[in-house]
């Protein structure tokens, strides 16, 4: 027990802070009940710095992130900035440098919230996209032809790497097996049109596969992937996808399961430092209202210690937000029945 958890925590822009100081709340509530040490070193990267500084990422402090056992990061965007540099800057510079090349999203309808799919319940709806992280139309190649012309081009390459698709399907494949629900993983992508990237894909799972025989293997491509999470969500159980397609599918994923205020995501690098994060933006016009939901932020939290080692801890924070979905009248800003602060607390009263 002598071990100390150093955890970075990036607040960021908008209502970042305010739901992060939610997530700390329950992890000090979690670290006294189970007996763990944690110190957290924070970091006030986002808009406001960059707006005061013109620095968005210095190195020293991207050298003191790689230090640290896990980041916690709010929330990202500001009015103010023009958007792309601190989406790619920050939050892209970090998955890319840190190489968290996993980017983990849960899609599940916890009780009590609302899905605006008809019919479908907490039991239907309860699957995991493993999107791939550092690859794909992300990497920014690409190049403009006769810019500004009437004869313009532009091009935006998508780079899989054999390596990049490999440990992202083996990863896909371990985590379907440890979960043990359905133990079925879908690749979703678009081996119809996309003949090279898919193909690529493709080849990659299946030779993967054949190390996993308990494992059931399915195939769909993006747009009928999109499709059956609305109709059948129940299908799916582990979805490993393209940075592009799972950036997409996981928006539609977090809107099935009850909306942003509850969607959460970790960037993993197994192998090295992970950084957690609620999925939604910054959502400027909340601000400081102390009306924005904390679920998603206090999800990522569970995600976190959950990857640290705390498996316990992070089960015991799921069940405790399970039991405050069920009193909330809603998922979204300004109509749960309580304020950003009383949810928080609402968590910490029911571990
Ligand atoms: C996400 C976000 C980011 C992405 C943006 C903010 C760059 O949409 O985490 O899904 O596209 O990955
Ligand atoms: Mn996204």
């Amino acid at each position: 027990m002598g071990n100390v958890y150093k955890l970075a925590v990036i607040p960021g822009d908008g209502t970042g802070p305010e739901v992060v100081r939610e997530g700390l709340k329950v992890l000090e509530a979690v670290s006294s009940k189970a007996g763990f040490k944690y110190e957290t070193i924070m970091y006030d990267l986002g808009g406001e710095r960059y707006k005061k500084t013109n620095e968005v990422l210095p190195d020293s402090v991207l050298g003191e992130l790689k230090k640290s056992d896990a980041i916690y990061l709010g929330a990202v965007g500001h009015p103010d900035v023009k958007p792309g540099i601190l989406e790619k800057g920050l939050l892209l510079k970090i998955r890319f440098d840190l190489k968290q090349y996993i980017n983990l999203r849960p899609v599940k309808l916890y009780p009590g919230v609302w899905t605006p799919i008809k019919d479908k319940r907490p039991e239907d709806i309860d699957f995991v996209v493993v999107r791939e992280n550092n690859e794909g139309l992300y990497v920014g190649e690409g190049e403009f032809i006769n810019k500004g012309t009437k004869n313009e081009i532009a091009i935006q390459v998508s780079r899989n790497t054999r390596k990049g698709i490999e440990r992202c399907v083996r990863y896909a494949f371990e985590y379907t097996k440890k979960r043990n629900k359905k133990t079925k993983l879908t690749l979703c992508g678009k081996t119809n049109v996309l003949t090279y990237a898919f193909d690529l894909w493709e080849r990659v799972f299946n030779e993967v596969a054949k190390e996993y025989k308990s494992v059931t293997t399915d195939y769909a491509h993006v747009d009928a992937t999109c499709m059956w999470m609305v109709k059948n969500p129940e299908w799916f159980d582990v979805i490993v996808t393209d940075n592009m397609f799972g950036d997409i599918i996981t928006d539609l994923g977090a809107m099935i399961q009850g909306g942003m205020g509850i969607a959460a995501g970790g960037n993993l690098n197994p192998e090295g430092v992970s950084m957690f994060e609620p999925i939604g933006g910054s959502a400027p016009k909340y601000t400081g209202k102390n009306v924005i939901n904390p679920l998603a932020a206090i999800c990522a939290l569970g995600m976190l210690l959950e990857e640290i080692g705390e498996a316990k801890v992070a089960k015991e924070i799921e069940n405790a937000v399970m039991k405050v979905t069920t009193k909330m009248k809603s998922m979204s800003a300004g109509k749960m029945g309580y304020s950003t602060s009383e949810v928080g607390d609402l968590v910490v009263k029911n571990l």
